[in-house]
């Protein structure tokens, strides 16, 4: 049996809060036209605090509301795509900031995904008699990644961090887990080559679809129509498949958490599963699209609220950058 109990949740905000009105002074944009297509209000951006920081302090916060000590934890799992350093993983350093000093560690890199794969990852390692508590971190950095004079992208993303202790439950859990690599170009963000000053290096053989001019290396690049119309049918088709899977039907859950990308995406979703509204957990207002730090951010949320409780049955939703997509369905 494959299962998984959250112990704990924590999260990590920055302080410096970007609003709508703060992007229209730097973009022709307004609070009006951002808020009517996306939902969001403001985003935090993390002006002079690393990835690394964010997910120490996250994981800290759900160390501390999970009780149980860091030399206790067996695995870090960390979720990014804008880490600090190409190496060593982002979850080794967490691993040093919290203590856990007897865990393992690696990251896991499906973008907006990630938390949903590493949750997964971690229920797989469950299994295994050698793990008993896992924490999982999921915490992006992305305004230095987000081209700020791109009113259609720069928008939507805000910064923060989102973590979890988890371990073995005899409740069951489910997971449907799906990439599109056809469609890897419609979100992505190329490496920054430009210091590199090896005398033998032509400039890089480059897939079809991506550009890269110099005004467009290195930051984000979305086609925010064809994401849009992936993300719905992604959150559909994830939900049903490990409905399907489990054996229950929409009405078994007690609360569902989707990714925080734009509530329009959400409510069409919501809309075709024919999801009750009150049990989706939204919010994008005052976050943005923290990327895989959405999710686990919620549940910090909803547990800090005492609305997360033993014996609910949750589903999580994501989909991001790859395109990637999945569900997890698990009894608290
Ligand atoms: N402020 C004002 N106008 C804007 C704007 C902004 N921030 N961004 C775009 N516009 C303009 C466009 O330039 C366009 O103008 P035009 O008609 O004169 O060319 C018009 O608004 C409509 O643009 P469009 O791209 O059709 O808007 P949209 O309704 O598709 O919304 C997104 C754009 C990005 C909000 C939407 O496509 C989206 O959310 N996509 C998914 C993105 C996502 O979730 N990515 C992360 C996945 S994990």
């Amino acid at each position: 049996m494959r299962g998984i109990k959250i112990l704990g949740a924590g999260t990590y905000m920055p302080d410096t809060v970007a609003s709508n009105d703060w992007f229209s002074t730097i973009l022709d944009t307004n609070d009006e036209w951002i808020y009517t297509r996306t939902g969001i209000r403001e985003r935090r951006i993390s002006t002079d605090k690393p990835n690394w920081y964010m997910a120490s302090e996250a994981s800290k916060a759900a160390l501390a509301d999970s009780g149980i000590d860091p030399s206790e934890i067996d695995l870090v799992l960390a979720a990014t795509c804008s880490p600090d350093y190409f190496y060593p993983a982002l979850s080794c350093i967490v691993q040093q900031q919290t203590g856990a000093v007897n865990a393992a560690a690696f990251d896991i890199n499906s973008a907006c995904t990630g938390f949903i794969n590493a949750l997964d990852t971690a229920s797989r390692f469950l299994q295994d008699s050698d793990y008993r508590n896992i924490l999982i971190v999921a915490s992006e950095r992305l305004a230095p990644h987000c081209d700020y004079t791109d009113r259609t992208a720069s928008i939507l993303f805000g910064d923060g961090a989102g973590a979890a202790v988890v371990t073995r439950s005899d409740k069951p859990m489910w997971s449907y887990l799906s990439a599109k690599g056809d469609f890897f170009n419609a979100l992505y963000c190329k490496v920054d080559q430009s210091r590199a000053n090896c005398p033998l290096l032509e400039p890089d053989a480059l897939p079809e679809g991506i550009i890269d001019t110099e005004a467009k290396t290195h930051t984000l690049q979305m086609n925010g129509k064809a994401v849009y119309k992936f993300a719905v049918d992604a959150m559909e088709t994830a939900v049903n498949k490990v409905l399907e899977k489990s054996g229950l039907t929409t009405g078994d859950i007690d609360l569902y958490i989707p990714h925080q990308a734009n509530a329009r995406i959400i409510e069409s979703a919501v809309k075709g599963l024919k999801l009750p509204p009150e049990k989706v957990y939204v919010n994008l207002e005052k976050h943005g699209n923290t990327s895989s730090a959405c999710i686990p951010t919620c549940l910090a949320e909803l547990k800090a609220d005492g609305r997360i409780k033993d014996g609910m049955t949750i589903c999580l939703v994501g989909f991001g950058a790859g395109l990637t997509s999945g569900a997890i369905v698990f009894g608290q």
